[in-house]
């Protein structure tokens, strides 16, 4: 570790300051606090991929709508517990649009955020039936929901979907079903944080095992219609968003307006419960809350309990939305398609760099390019990547790389392009004068090399300490295009060149070049000191 990207004693002090038991185990929140902590002590800048901070401006068909609908003096009025009529009316029209489904208008409810939507969901399904106490996570999944749970005192369980995928998927969950004591599953769809996208397939499993033990199906589409693999788009035509809700009646959706819409500060989602569900009666429920008909539940039994409704002029914002993208005038897919696209270059300068994905193919697709992707590093558990990644860099590279040698950094993400050349160098102890050519005496090496390795182990006092020469002829029509060149040295040996203007030349004196890595463990040598050195 001897270059890093904050020095260590800095980061350690910032993350002896945080008190945080284990930084690699730390939360999201924590950790974008100690990213913010590192910049401040150390002025280096971070690239923050912890927070699912959607990044694009704010769909400008709700802002105009929440402005007018603030200018009609909304701000004034508690909204309808409810939803106002405009929001629920577009969320039914958007679940037929882009879902192919009939939600009644009545069934569409706002909420705080999806955030909220889950929870009151939680609340009312967890007391639907008194034989039933837990709720099953689809892993991984977003660690909020079962903090949620933990708040409410709600049993779960939870089981990894990578082992289970297509048919698989059914020979699990029927397992768990099977023990009569879940009374919903929770999975988002594309899923954060492996972006894993479920088949028609697997949503037909969940849905007829759904009807099958009774288990409300909760449906969190906060990353609506982002498998860019397909265009999901276009109101009322296929291919449709893949849901639950072709397969059983026993559905909630969960919309959020954060990610597809960019409204992520105005906190607010929509829940479509299926009609049936929504009437139905669950005699167990009126112990609860005092109301025995599920979306009754919902909105009295939780949704006043927990913020009497969801503000009045982001209602407007999100049904000003929704009318845009069903009337066809606005496409939320053009806007978020950034995403796949940020994704994509990110995947590249992961796996170009020795990276690997953890969740990589959906039943032998490869993943889509999204907002998530899950990644590791062979021979790092998770946490000890996530710390090392806050700080360190390996021998003068942004991360922990495969020690491949001519590695390539892509210029998009570094200003310079870094090229190991490490192979391939002669070596020889006999002269100390730098030949015009290299004859069959010297030997052929790679750095980093030793040459007193064994003298000094043996104990025979022979450990040579004379002056040896190393030499590589590079040409410099095979290099890449650049402004100019630097020569990397570090003391161990190892070289890397900076590639910057071209076409210089000025050999830097050879004292200069001893008394400059005889002060630093590295030096950057200008393309000018360059030949002099090779
Ligand atoms: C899977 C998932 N569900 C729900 C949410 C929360 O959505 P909202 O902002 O609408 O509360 C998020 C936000 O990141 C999420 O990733």
């Amino acid at each position: 570790m001897k270059n890093n990207i904050v020095p260590v004693e800095v980061a350690q002090k910032v993350f002896s300051d945080s008190n945080l038991p284990c930084i690699g185990k730390a939360g999201i929140r924590e950790i974008n606090k100690l990213a913010r902590d590192l910049e401040a002590a150390s002025g280096v800048k971070f690239i923050h991929m912890e927070m699912g901070n959607p990044g694009l401006p704010a769909a400008q068909a709700g802002v105009e709508a929440q402005i007018k609908a603030l200018q009609n003096g909304v701000a004034a009025t508690y909204p309808p517990i409810d939803g106002i009529p405009s929001l629920k009316n577009e969320a039914s029209r958007f679940i037929k649009n882009f879902l192919d489904l009939d939600v009644n208008a009545a069934n569409c409810i706002p909420t705080v955020g999806s955030m909220q939507g889950a929870f009151a969901s939680f609340m009312i399904c967890g007391h639907t039936n008194k034989e039933k106490n837990t709720i099953l996570f689809v892993d991984p999944g977003f660690p909020v929901h079962k903090f949620q749970t933990k708040i409410l005192g709600m049993n779960l369980e939870a089981f990894d979907i990578y082992e289970y995928r297509g048919e698989n998927l059914r020979t699990k969950l029927e397992s768990i079903f099977a023990t009569g004591k879940i009374h919903s599953i929770l999975y988002s769809n594309p899923n954060n944080p492996t972006w894993v996208c479920l088949t028609d397939e697997e949503l037909r499993i969940i849905g007829e095992l759904a009807n099958k033990y009774d288990v409300i199906v909760l449906e969190d589409l906060a990353y609506f219609g982002m498998d860019f693999r397909k265009d999901y788009s276009h109101p009322g035509a296929a291919p449709y968003q893949p849901t639950v809700g072709k397969y059983t009646d026993n559905y909630i959706l969960m919309i959020s307006s954060s990610k597809a819409f960019s409204y992520a500060g105005e906190r607010c989602a929509i829940l479509g419960i299926s009609d049936k569900l929504a009437e139905r009666v669950y005699p167990d429920l009126k112990e609860f809350c005092g109301q025995e008909i599920f979306v009754r539940g919902i909105i009295f039994g939780a949704l006043h309990p927990l913020s009497s409704g969801t503000s009045h002029s982001a209602q407007h914002a999100v049904a000003g939305i929704l009318k845009a993208v069903n009337d066809g005038v606005y496409n939320y897919r053009d806007e978020v398609l950034e995403y796949g696209e940020k994704a994509k270059m990110m995947k590249d300068a992961f796996t170009s760099n020795g990276f690997k994905f953890t969740y990589d193919e959906d039943l032998g697709e490869p993943i889509a390019d999204g907002f998530y992707f899950t990644y590791y590093y062979p021979g790092f558990t998770g946490a000890e990547l996530l710390e090392k990644m806050l700080y360190y860099i390996e021998d003068g590279r942004v991360w922990p790389i495969s020690r491949d040698e001519s590695v390539n950094i892509q210029e998009e993400y570094f200003v310079r392009k870094i090229i190991n050349i490490n192979r391939n160098w002669t070596f020889t102890k006999e002269t100390t004068e730098i030949p015009a050519a290299v004859d069959s005496s010297w030997e052929s090496v790679n750095l980093p090399h030793s040459w007193n390795n064994v003298d000094g182990q043996d104990g025979g006092n022979d450990y040579f300490r004379g002056t040896c020469l190393y030499k590589k002829a590079l040409k410099k029509a095979e290099l890449p295009e650049g402004e100019r060149y630097y020569l990397d040295l570090k003391k161990d040996g190892s070289g890397y060149l900076y590639q910057r203007d071209r076409d210089r030349h000025a050999p830097l004196a050879k004292d200069q070049v001893d008394r400059l890595l005889g002060w630093s463990t590295s030096y950057c040598l200008d393309e000018n000191e360059v030949p002099y050195y090779s």
